[in-house]
């Protein structure tokens, strides 16, 4: 097995390119399209505290333990955890989960991303008058279109892997994410003028305190997770590339403000959006089980028919732009996802980075493609991979870091960057939520998780 030498490993140029790609895998469908569902669905801003919650008290001392375990070894997951097993051979195998839910979330993602580029190209024929091809475009179940603009993705994601970590990634998170952040203020500013928009605006900040319940929080813990790209070492395979210098308790910080930021920003964009569009006549609530549609139907459904319906060349615009908005916060997201199982062949195989990128990135577009024709396979890798499998690497990378290879030697790590830290209060509350904290909350939604799905289980079998 041919190691390649720590010394030949890319690094990020500067901090805040770091800062900014870590931000950019965090901030991606999963804020805009995931969670401004979840709080309407959920009962706004109830959902809002309890996943703020979730992001500070598991995500925070979670991310700064992947980033520290990345620095520490200067690895891939896989290796990573190889290098600080000690020869145990149980370790590893919370970085091939990692791997694994790596290249099956990409998968999926992909399949998404895909439509956001799809109905770019709806909005455009809705435009010109050509509604057969506009519908075509929009039809989120037809397998040959749903293949190609996964595909397009896919080559869109290899070539940014191909460039390498600085040139590459750093380059690109540090072009796109400025320019989604302003794509999402305008229409933040325009959507606002419309009638119904105040309508959403209260439904998002009043908080209904009687929704919360033992799956919303499973929902805010997992939606944590998966914003924050979090539970598969996609910031183990960040932190490797980054130098001693950098403060990871600092670095975690702004990215975790970060992505919670853009999130309800985003909110603030897409419920009073669902608002307007209600008030245009379009039906946002299923009317059987007074639920939001969901996600999937509300943002590629429900917003084109609110953008068809300002006016033609000011729908045209928004609607672009919207779809264009979503398609670049997932591309840098997906690029991250791509990352792990690339880094993990090139370390541990020893295979050159283009290659490595290309024969990834072919084996995720057959799963892609499958998945482009199956829908349903979406929801069974979303509970298996992201809801479940995401706070279960958490879960074992905690207990990894405070019991295994030991939470003094994290602190150790930590210390260069950010020097004072071992002493600091910081430090010891730190130790606290990764040793005690954090493995307690995620194993409770767990337990509770599984009497849920043994409950419904029993149910459908009658009994
Ligand atoms: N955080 C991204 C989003 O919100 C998705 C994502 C990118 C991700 N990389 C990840 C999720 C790694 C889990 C792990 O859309």
């Amino acid at each position: 097995m041919a190691n390649t030498p720590i010394d030949t490993r890319g690094t990020w140029n500067t901090k805040l390119g770091f800062i900014l790609a870590a931000a950019g895998s965090a901030v991606g469908l999963g804020n805009i399209w995931g969670f401004p569902t979840q709080v309407a669905d959920n009962g706004g801003a109830a959902f809002i505290l309890i996943y703020l919650l979730c992001c500070v008290a598991i995500g925070f001392p979670v991310m700064i333990a992947e980033l520290t375990i990345g620095r520490k070894t200067k690895k891939n997951p896989v290796g990573a955890f190889k290098a600080l097993s000690n020869g145990n051979s149980f370790v590893p195998l919370i970085g091939y989960w990692g791997v694994l839910c790596g290249v099956m979330i990409l998968s999926f993602y992909l399949v998404i991303s895909g439509w956001t580029l799809g109905y770019v190209f709806e909005e455009l024929f809705h435009y010109f008058g050509y509604s057969s091809i506009a519908s075509i475009m929009g039809d989120l179940e037809n397998g040959p279109k749903n293949t190609v603009f996964t595909l397009i993705f896919m080559v869109m994601t290899v070539a940014i892997i191909t460039g390498g970590v600085s040139k590459g990634i750093e380059r690109a998170t540090k072009m796109l994410m400025p320019v989604l952040i302003a794509i999402l203020l305008i229409l933040i500013g325009y959507v606002f003028t419309l009638d119904g928009a105040m309508e959403g605006f209260w439904v998002y900040v009043y908080p209904d305190f009687s929704t919360i319940s033992g799956s919303l929080i499973l929902s805010a813990m997992g939606q944590a997770f998966f914003s924050l790209s979090l539970g598969m070492g996609a910031l183990i395979t960040y932190g490797s590339y980054l130098n001693r210098k950098q403060n990871l308790v600092e670095s975690a910080g702004y990215v975790t403000l970060f992505d919670i930021g853009i999130a309800v920003i985003a909110g603030l964009l897409v419920i009073p959006a669902m608002y307007v569009a209600q008030a245009g006549g379009i039906e946002i609530f299923n009317p059987e089980t007074q639920k939001l549609y969901s996600s999937t139907t509300l943002v590629f459904d429900v917003l084109p028919e609110m953008f068809h319906n300002v006016g033609a060349f000011l729908g045209l615009f928004l609607g672009v732009t919207f779809f264009v908005l979503l398609g670049l916060a997932a591309l840098t997201s997906s690029i991250s996802l791509l990352e792990v199982p690339v880094s993990y062949v090139i370390d541990e195989h020893g295979i050159e980075r283009k290659k490595a990128a290309m024969l990834v990135g072919g084996l995720v577009s057959i799963l892609a493609i499958i998945i482009s024709f199956n829908l349903s396979l979406i929801d069974i890798f979303v509970f298996i991979f992201n809801e479940i499998g995401l706070p279960l690497g958490g879960l074992m990378l905690c207990l990894f870091l405070g019991y295994f290879w030991k939470s003094e030697n994290a602190v150790i790590e930590i210390e260069s960057g950010y020097p004072g830290f071992g002493t600091s209060v910081t430090s010891t509350l730190w130790v606290l939520f990764i040793k005690y904290v954090c493995p307690l909350l995620i194993g409770i939604v767990f337990v509770t998780t599984f009497m849920t799905v043994a409950q419904s289980l029993m149910e459908m079998f009658g009994f």
